[in-house]
């Protein structure tokens, strides 16, 4: 491990789509980084994204942004990748697997070279399988290959009980676990605002929660992607920026729960080789720290159920 004042600050990107290049154009805006290395299979996409960004550099705090090769990853102490193929509308993340698996087989092994001493930090879809191939192939430390797995359910989930309560999403406490997808597991048990259970919650103008409305928040969360997909074919503001976050948490070791996806075997009564996300302690290490959360029996069988139709996904992969 590099030595703490031996820090560089440098990020690289794998896939300059709209969710790598969103993510790009968020990170540039934090000063996070004082590097961004842009690596795609089209080269010449990679090299217009860093020229278009390189021309927002007057309005930034000073960085160094440029294309590169799999060497130029180097000194990474992240990596974060958004290469494959994205859902066209009526499909799910599940029906990317074959293809976007082969791409992860190919790519983790050229990064972790490379970037010995990195995070990985996998985007693709579907993120826990892809994770999981990942891990399985980088041949890094536990921790270090982690997914943004329900990072954006678990953002929906907020957005709309903040919604819901009129408070500020950032009060709102409250989190997605399992798949990052159908099976997904909002922990209604422990949400909370402000300290108090949302069941026994009074927001401004005196709104309460129903049975109603948790049925309703808990299908938008689910199907949001869906919805957006069907109106602009592609969701990447708002995984840019929990990527963002993800990768911040890792170059300043912030050690801030987020619902990244690792690997889960040995953990919750989890007894497969599967990635998927429950609440998460991310620092320098990747995914330092699991938590356990006392779920409630109905919410633990459910993530055990996610878990295991997660790992019959992967089951399918054509090695
Ligand atoms: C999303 O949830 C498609 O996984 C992507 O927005």
């Amino acid at each position: 491990m590099m030595a703490a004042g031996a820090r560089r600050g440098k990020v690289g990107l794998v896939g300059t789509g709209m969710v790598g290049s969103s993510f790009a154009y968020a990170l540039m805006q934090r000063s996070v980084a004082t590097e961004l290395v842009l690596v795609d299979l089209d080269r010449r996409r990679a090299e217009g994204e860093a020229m278009d960004l390189n021309h927002g550099l007057p309005f930034v705090s000073p960085m160094r942004i440029r294309a590169g090769d799999y060497d130029d990853l180097a000194g990474a102490e992240a990596v974060v990748i958004t290469a494959g193929r994205n859902q066209r509308p009526g499909e799910t993340r599940i029906d990317l697997l074959q293809k976007n698996a082969e791409v992860i087989a190919d790519i983790v092994p050229m990064v972790a070279a490379a970037a010995p001493d990195s995070v990985i930090v996998v985007a693709s879809n579907p993120v826990d399988v892809l994770t999981q191939i990942a891990a399985d192939c980088a041949g890094l430390p536990e921790g270090r290959v982690i997914g943004s797995g329900t990072v954006l359910d678990t953002a929906r989930f907020r957005v709309l009980l903040g919604e819901h309560f009129a408070v500020n999403p950032r009060s709102v406490h409250a989190y997605v676990i399992g798949e990052h997808g159908d099976t997904q597991v909002p922990v209604w048990s422990l949400a909370d605002i402000g300290g108090v259970r949302i069941d026994h919650f009074v927001g401004p103008g005196g709104r309460q929660k129903s049975e109603v409305d948790r049925d309703r928040i808990a299908e938008q969360t689910r199907r949001a992607a869906y919805e957006i997909i069907q109106r602009k074919q592609a969701t990447y503001y708002a995984i840019g920026l929990g990527l963002l976050g993800v990768v911040e948490a890792i170059l300043r070791d912030q050690k801030t729960v987020i619902t990244v996806c690792s690997p889960m075997l040995g953990r919750c009564g989890i007894e497969v080789r599967m990635s998927a996300s429950l609440p998460t302690v991310v620092g320098r290490s990747g995914a330092e720290h699991v938590v356990e959360l006392p779920l409630s029996d109905e919410e633990a069988e459910a993530f055990r159920h996610s878990v295991r139709t997660l790992r019959a996904s992967l089951d399918q992969v054509r090695r």
